[in-house]
């Protein structure tokens, strides 16, 4: 689920779905789109701050969801798509623990990313069978450069909070007592500047790629829905599950 308090000037919206380590469902895009859309409408919030456990931000897309989906159906996570760019408030993000998937690739759309030196990243597309989503075909290789961004997104191995800062998906590693506390002082500081500067110096920052981005959503979010009924997708996903290695050797 997702949990959404205003404190003073700042938005804290949490994704709180312990048991399953944060997994995305269908609902908790909605609910996540609809809580980012309501701060940043809310005159009183003047920047927002995304937030999972300490020591667990998301585990991505909830793969039985994936495996539950009707064929050709179409992607729960489109509403996100929609709103994360295009938030005109500033957006901290505070990271512990793993940020699987969506919950790596949602961070490309925040302004100011802070990981706790436990942080574990994963973008592990290609291991499930599927490709990666939410534009990081586009933004990844801009900010790592082509063969780092190819690295992480082929092999899809998992990798450290030190690695994400040098390949420029988080702004700084901090220690992990002082997770919320840096990335609170970080959103009060954004906050206590000219909110009109934020929303047009953010548009600025995004204009140019603006366009490109959408084009690559639009791509990503067909070729990926599609994979999702392909039989190696679904035995990754089943191994998942299933607690097992995964066997792709009669495809
Ligand atoms: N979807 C559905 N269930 C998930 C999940 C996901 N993405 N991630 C974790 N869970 C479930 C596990 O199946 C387990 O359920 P169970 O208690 O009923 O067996 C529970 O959450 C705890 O997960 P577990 O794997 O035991 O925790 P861990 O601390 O050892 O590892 C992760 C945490 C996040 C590293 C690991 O769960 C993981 O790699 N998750 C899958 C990530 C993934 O492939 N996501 C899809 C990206 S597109």
């Amino acid at each position: 689920m997702i949990r959404t308090r205003t404190e003073g000037s700042i938005a804290y919206i949490e994704l709180a779905r312990p048991e399953k380590k944060n997994a995305f469902t269908a609902q908790m895009y909605a609910d996540l789109a609809a809580a980012l859309a309501a701060a940043d409408k809310d005159r009183a919030v003047r920047a927002l701050l995304l937030h999972g456990a300490p020591d667990c931000f998301s585990s991505g897309n909830d793969v039985a969801d994936f495996l539950k989906r009707k064929p050709g159906g179409a992607s729960p996570a489109i509403a996100l798509f929609d709103v994360l760019p295009n938030v005109s408030k500033a957006v901290v993000a505070a990271v512990g623990g793993p940020a699987v998937g969506i919950g790596s690739t949602l961070l490309l759309h925040c302004d100011l990313v802070y990981a706790a030196d436990n942080a574990r990243f994963q973008l592990p597309f290609v291991p499930l069978g599927i490709v990666p989503e939410f534009g990081s075909t586009y933004l990844l290789p801009l900010l790592a450069g082509y063969q780092r961004a190819a690295e992480l997104l082929l092999l899809g191995q998992p990798f450290t909070a030190q690695k994400a800062y040098e390949v420029g998906i988080v702004t700084a590693v901090v220690d992990k007592n002082e997770l919320m506390e840096k990335a609170r002082q970080a959103a009060l500081a954004l906050a206590a500047l000219p909110g009109e500067s934020i929303r047009l110096t953010k548009r600025l920052l995004k204009k140019r790629h603006g366009a490109a981005l959408g084009e690559t959503i639009a791509e990503e979010t067909k070729t990926f829905t599609e994979r999702l009924d392909s039989p190696e997708a679904k035995e990754a996903m089943a191994a998942f599950l299933e607690k097992r290695k995964p066997d792709f050797s009669r495809f």
